[in-house]
């Protein structure tokens, strides 16, 4: 049997890391994992030369320019990487019958909803990220309009890289006390069950013996292009994300709350950040884990 050709770029994120330990589980499907160093998303003729050599099925975009307080002083390169880049991702999928699904941001939000944001929300970013982000969102659409699937999420963090948990654990490893701000709230999302999403969708929309265009016959369920929202379930602030992580690990650090105003940061964050996930959960069936659970994996993980 044919396998479904994958291609994921960015494959040394936290996102493309967990991809990479998830892969073997699948043995139907054949991953090309990529870094920035081996095929850049922002050099278009090495993205088209390498679509019409390889030919993937899917693109899975991982790659991304994530650091949210540089950005709002490396506004180009942000553009390039988030925005550019993945129109020129988008046109090689579109060009070469291949699916595109591209990972955005709750920042492409104000924050200041009050209710679990919605797909069709209205936008409006409030830093450089966010634009940067937002403006990818509209060139996947723009250039690949049906066979582009954007999942939105927040407050990643996984074993691997820079990220909340793993901040967390080094802080109150080295400090008798630390701040945490306890006026953003959201949900965060362990990358191991994004990645798990992720390919639940792929092997749920795709035929068994893949091929270009893809039969809709042999398609278990229908590939629905279009925006989603993907966190773990649950509602919290960073503070008491800090408090979990604290109990997890066993850690005797003092954790005081803050408001954002005691911790200025050159990008603004948004207050809110909460995404009603029933959208993802109605179109793929997919059971999304609560944050609690998650975390104690991760935890274990990194020990
Ligand atoms: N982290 C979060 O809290 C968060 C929240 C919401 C949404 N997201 C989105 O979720 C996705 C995955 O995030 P993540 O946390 O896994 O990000 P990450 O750990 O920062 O990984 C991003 C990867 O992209 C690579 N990259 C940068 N420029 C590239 C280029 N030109 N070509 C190829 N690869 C390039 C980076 O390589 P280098 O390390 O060499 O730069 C890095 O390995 C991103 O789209 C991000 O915007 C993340």
């Amino acid at each position: 049997m044919e396998k479904t050709k994958i291609l994921v770029t960015g494959a040394n994120g936290q996102l493309g890391r967990e991809l990479q330990i998830l892969a073997p589980a699948f043995p139907e499907l054949d991953f090309l994992f990529f870094d920035r160093a081996s095929l850049s998303i922002a050099d278009p003729d090495a993205i088209n030369t390498f679509f019409a050599r390889e030919r993937p099925a899917y693109c899975i975009n991982c790659a991304a320019y994530t650091a949210v307080d540089k950005a709002e002083s490396e506004r180009d390169s942000a553009f390039l990487i988030n925005a550019d880049a993945v129109g020129y991702l988008a046109t090689a999928c579109r060009n070469t019958g291949a699916r595109l699904i591209h990972i955005s941001t709750d920042y492409v939000f104000d924050g200041n909803s009050a209710t679990p944001l919605k797909e069709d929300d209205a936008t409006d970013p409030i830093n450089v990220y966010g634009a940067s982000k937002l403006e990818g969102e509209r060139q996947a659409i723009q250039y690949h309009p049906d066979g582009t699937l954007i999942i939105r999420t927040a407050w990643v963090y996984s074993e691997f890289g820079n990220n909340f948990v793993r901040t967390m654990i080094r802080l109150m490893k080295e400090r008798p006390s630390i701040n945490v701000v306890s006026d953003q709230v959201g949900s965060p999302t362990y990358a191991a069950d994004l990645a798990a999403a992720i390919l639940h969708i792929i092997t749920a929309t795709t035929p068994s013996t893949p091929l270009t265009p893809l039969p809709p016959a042999a398609t278990k369920l229908p590939f629905t292009p279009g925006l989603y929202h993907y966190s773990n379930e649950g509602r919290i602030s960073w503070y008491e994300f800090a408090l979990a992580i604290r109990e997890l690990i066993g850690s005797t650090c003092d954790v005081h709350p803050i408001p954002t105003t005691q911790y200025p940061t050159p990008a603004k964050r948004p207050h809110f950040s909460l995404l009603d996930k029933s959208l993802i959960r109605a179109t793929y069936g997919l059971v999304i884990p609560e944050w609690q659970p998650s975390l104690v994996s991760c935890i274990e993980k990194i020990r």
